[in-house]
């Protein structure tokens, strides 16, 4: 059996800002994966076990397309093997399921032909299916799954890498409400087109929140990184792409001792981050839960990377 894996990953500042070519901060959620399982079988199938599926490689799902390119890259006949996927990765929540899918199917596909998935051709390939899930995906998503490492993202630039100092404690809660990101994309997308003036300094101070977190990231200041996050939440509720639930579960986190609290992701759903000390972690999780997530877990950063 050949087995290949990926993580989820959480955005951390600077999302929808980050398509108008703002900066965004990313991290791994390495508790949380996607497997790919492959094992002999007479033609190429795949398999979602979480969701008792299956399909094969004509199928017009994202991971058949993204198969299908792999093959093409790698001058390969596609493999006579069942792919069986299995994800602990909750869906159309912001946390990178897709991408995360896609990494462990391609990085199996590699493998099964022999060959090493190196990060950069499994990026490239990621990002393809991103589009067919997003439409207009920045990258960041596929990035940041891909390398498994806290990442400084600009659109079309190189990857920046983050020296992380101290330590950083998040919680992330789950609103339960399933909000595709390419309609919010579109939305601000829409929202863009028919205001530019009143958008773009909006995208612009996100960008600079996205620089001062990274400062902040970058001296251990946990204090300046809670208040710049909440900044981030504010001028995300300008774009529209808050929610009610989304907000009351910032507010609850903040009341509960959070240092600093936001909508993460595409937002109007999905999740929300938190940033807890040690000893805030367990009463803001509680406030979390009983102000109607539907699940948390946490999370961190530390000067070793994730
Ligand atoms: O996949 P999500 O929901 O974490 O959101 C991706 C971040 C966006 O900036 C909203 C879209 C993008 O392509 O960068």
């Amino acid at each position: 059996m050949i087995r290949a894996d990926a993580c989820a990953k959480i955005i951390l500042c600077g999302e929808h800002a980050v398509v108008y070519g703002q900066p965004a901060i990313a991290m791994p959620v390495s508790s949380l994966r996607a497997v790919a399982a492959a094992e002999p079988a007479d033609i190429l199938r795949f398999a979602l076990e979480d969701l008792d599926e299956s399909f094969t490689l004509d199928s017009d799902s994202p991971i058949a397309s993204l198969a299908r390119q792999v093959c093409e890259t790698l001058h390969i006949a596609p493999p006579p093997l069942t792919i069986r996927l299995k994800s602990a990765i909750p869906i159309a929540s912001g946390l990178g399921s897709g991408a995360a899918i896609a990494a462990a199917v391609a990085r199996v596909l590699f493998r099964a032909a022999g060959q090493s998935p190196d990060n950069e051709r499994i990026n490239a390939l990621v990002y393809e299916s991103e589009k067919l899930y997003h439409g207009t995906p920045s990258g960041i998503d596929n990035t940041v799954v891909v390398y498994e490492q806290p990442v400084y993202f600009i659109r079309d630039k190189p990857i920046e890498t983050i020296k992380i100092q101290g330590e950083f404690h998040f919680i992330a809660a789950d609103t339960g409400i399933a909000a595709p990101t390419k309609i919010s994309v579109g939305d601000v997308r829409r929202l863009y087109e028919s205001g530019r003036e009143r958008i773009q300094p909006i995208l612009e101070a996100i960008g600079v929140i996205s620089r001062q977190v990274r400062a902040a990231l970058e001296s251990g200041d946990a204090a300046a990184m809670g208040k710049l996050m909440f900044e981030n939440h504010v001028l995300l509720q300008q774009l529209t792409v808050s929610s009610l639930e989304l907000d009351h579960l910032v507010e609850a986190a903040l009341k509960a001792g959070a240092m600093g609290a936001k909508l993460s992701g595409g937002g109007r759903g999905g999740n929300m981050i938190a940033l807890v000390t040690p000893d805030t972690a367990a009463p803001v999780k509680t406030a979390l839960l009983s102000a109607g997530a539907v699940r948390v877990f946490e999370t961190g950063l530390s000067g070793t990377g994730a």
